[in-house]
Parts: structure tokens; sequence; C-alpha cells
């Protein structure tokens, strides 16, 4: 996206790009919180986001858990959706066709599964469609065939799991990580080390909230994923630390949801950010935040996005005489 000057000149670019995907701008729907993107066709440009990521696909449909699976709190929000999806063969057969049809549209597809097995079927499936840019692996998962450990909280099986997905993707795989372990940088270089292309982070916060009249957890599941401006100075911490630990490119998430947040994540060393429960609160956000974003920059004499990434200054300001 460009914007003109007084004198009529572009001054504004908008543009980035990531494990050779162009975006038009840095603003990408996160994943579960856009649906499968043609849901929002009716109420948002989707050609005017930098991209959009689908709900999490696995290679065969899955119902979620039972309710109640959300619940508000103060600064944000728990879910236990439980990964309810229509399944891969059924995202070809019935989403991406009509996606297809859309111009100037950058589609992601989020992928899981609770074997490394799962993962790989899934993405062999999704090779078979046109019109997906990259994957981005969700490896929050419980890992069955090894206790129920999450694949991304052990850094051997992250890049188990990462490294069987390399090898069968045919399109540029971006890990999406977890932010419940110790060291963010430790998961950050063994996802790097096995061939990921890109990193996101974070995926939710395991949590919790309980009725203090019923004595009941407020979510079926018990735990759940918490998500929202409460855990964005944590989330941009990790993307901070993950950026300064690899060479591939880093995607921010966890809180965003105004122009300056966009700004704190590039300044931490994300190239892109995603952005996911504000739109639940507005299904609109994401394409308000370009609008806003482009504003700051103008505002900020900021020309392109390469003046802002890793742009973190960490020197004392200069005492003034
Ligand atoms: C209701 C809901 C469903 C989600 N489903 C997925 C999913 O299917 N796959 C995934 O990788 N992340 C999923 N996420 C995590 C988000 O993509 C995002 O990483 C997280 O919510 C933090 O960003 P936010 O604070 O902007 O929401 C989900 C989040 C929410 C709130």
């Amino acid at each position: 996206m460009s914007s003109s000057s007084d004198n009529g000149e572009s001054s504004l670019n908008l543009s980035v790009s990531f494990a050779g995907i162009d975006l038009k701008n840095p603003i990408i729907a996160a994943s579960g919180t856009f649906g499968y993107g043609v849901e929002f066709e009716d109420v948002v440009h989707l050609d005017k986001l930098g991209g959009f990521v689908v709900k999490g696909l696995s290679r065969e449909p899955m119902i979620g858990n039972p309710p109640p699976r959300l619940w508000e709190t103060a600064a944000g929000m728990l879910n236990a959706i439980g990964l309810q999806n229509i399944g891969a063969p059924a995202f070809l057969a019935e989403k991406l066709p009509k996606l297809q049809q859309m111009k100037n549209i950058v589609v992601l597809a989020n992928v899981f599964g609770y074997t490394r097995e799962d993962y790989e079927r899934t993405i062999e499936i999704l090779n078979d469609g046109e019109g997906i840019a990259a994957y981005e692996l969700n490896v929050s998962c419980p890992n069955t065939k090894c206790g129920g450990i999450s694949f991304g909280s052990d850094a051997r099986m992250l890049f188990d799991v990462v490294s069987a997905a390399k090898k069968i993707a045919t399109r540029p795989l971006i890990v999406k990580l977890s932010p419940n372990v110790t060291s963010i940088p430790e998961m950050a270089r063994a996802a790097e080390d096995a061939g990921a292309d890109a990193l996101s982070l974070v995926n939710t916060f395991v949590a919790m909230a309980i009725d203090p009249e019923t004595r009941r957890p407020r979510i079926s599941n018990v735990t759940a994923g918490l998500s929202g401006p409460a855990i964005k100075p944590i989330a941009l911490r990790m993307v901070w630390e993950a950026a300064n630990a690899v060479k591939i490119p880093v995607i921010g998430i966890g809180g965003i949801s105004t122009a300056e947040d966009v700004v704190e994540f590039l300044l931490a060393g994300a190239t892109a950010i995603q952005v996911g429960t504000v739109n639940f609160w507005d299904p609109c956000a994401c394409e308000t935040l370009v609008g806003s974003l482009e504003k700051w920059c103008l505002e900020h004499h900021v020309e392109k996005m390469a003046d802002l990434i890793g742009g973190l200054q960490l020197e004392p300001p200069e005492l003034s005489a």
C-alpha cells in the first residue's frame, strides 16, 4: 500500500516480505479468529489485509470440546475450542475454491496434529490445493504418542515434527511457537535448525477461571488458552527474544489491537504481525488497523516497514545540555 504526500509523490510503502511471500502490509488475521476467511467476505475487504491464517486444519474433521468453551477475562479471553475444524479434505473441497476466486489475497493454512503422522498427512492433503501461500504449524498440541507432552514444549520433539513437516511441505513453513515454555530462544533455534522458513509467536497461554458461586471451572475443559491485551507485554518480550535468537523472520502475535501495538512488535524484531482476539470484538479490526498503521507512519515520517523492523533502541538517549 502506498500513500501520496502533499506534493503528490508516493511516500509510504507498508509492504513486507518473509519466506518468499510478499504482503501488501504487515497485518495478518490470526488462526482461529477469522474462520476460513470466506465468512468475513461480506464485512471485511479481504484484499486490504496483508493476509489471513485459516482455522487450524487436521487430517479429519473434529467437533472440538463441549461448551462452555469461551470466557471473557478482565483484559482478554479464555478459549478451549478444542481445535474444531472441517478437516483438510473439506477445506480443499468447500472453502479453497471460494478463496481462489478472490483477487489479491494471501491465504495461510494453519496445520495441527496429535502425532507426527497427523501433521505429515494433513500437509500432504493440503499440498494438492492451489492458492495457499504457506503453512503455519501449530505445535501447541499434545503428542499422544509421547504421554501428551506438547510438541512445542520439548526441543527434540519440536525438531522432529518440524523436520518431518518440512520434508513433505511444498510451500514455506512457518512454525508457530507455544509460549508455555521455559526458554523461547531454545525452541526458536530448534525450529530454525529443523528447517523452518519463519516463526510465528505466540499461541495462547495455559490459564483458567473458576466460578466462585458454583465452585466449578468456567470452561468445560478446566484449563484454556488466554489471549488478548492481557498477554501483549509477555508476547512482545518473547518475540524480541526469538528475533534475537534466530536468522529466519519472526511474525509477532499476542494482544495486538492498535497501530502502536503493531509498531512495538515491529521494533522488537517482527517482520509482520497477527491479530487474533480483537476480531471477536470487532470483525473489521484488521482492516481498521491497516488504516491506523498507515496514519501512524505518515504522522511519524516512517516511509517503509524496514525503518521500524528491529529498530528497538537500547542505547540511553543523549543527555540534553
Ligand atoms: C478462539 C480462538 C481459537 C484459536 N484457534 C487457533 C488455531 O486453530 N490454531 C492456532 O495456531 N492458534 C489458534 N488460536 C491462537 C491465535 O491464533 C493467537 O495465537 C492467540 O489468540 C494470541 O493472539 P491474540 O492475543 O491477538 O488473540 C486461537 C485463539 C482463539 C482466541
